[in-house]
């Protein structure tokens, strides 16, 4: 049984924008909102090299990415072709307004996909 837990209101994420939603544990989540109104959630994770899916632009029922311009489907996550990828979808309803996600999933889904890193590698030396 879902554990719908209220987020936000559909007009807390900026039109053809984005909202990151903070986790206990594991990367945050994102959530979009189409020219229609309706409402995403995806990891804020790009399946290429881990760019922030929220500083994405939204276009249609996808994102592309800041980074790299690979675009993200928000019905399964997946990248267009010829990309190849997948990022984790949450699942997420609008009720009078009001967005909702499941708890469960924001409890324990993707906990294992990292933020990249930054920067020169630790290993690199001289
Ligand atoms: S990290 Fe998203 S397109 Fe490269």
């Amino acid at each position: 049984m879902t554990q719908w837990t209220a987020i936000c209101r559909v007009d807390d994420i900026p039109l053809l924008g984005s909202r990151r939603v903070a986790r206990g544990q594991g990367l945050p989540v994102a959530l979009f909102r189409t020219a229609g109104d309706r409402v995403h959630a995806l990891l804020d994770r790009c399946p290429h090299k881990g760019g922030p899916l929220s500083q994405g632009i939204v276009f249609g029922d996808s994102v592309a990415c800041p980074l790299h311009n690979w675009t993200i489907a928000f019905a399964d996550g997946r990248a267009r072709a010829p990309d190849e990828g997948c990022t984790p979808t949450f699942a997420c309803k609008v009720e009078g307004g009001q967005v909702f996600l499941d708890a469960d999933e924001l409890a324990g889904k993707a906990l294992d996909l990292k933020a990249p890193v930054a920067g020169p590698c630790a290993h690199a030396h001289g």
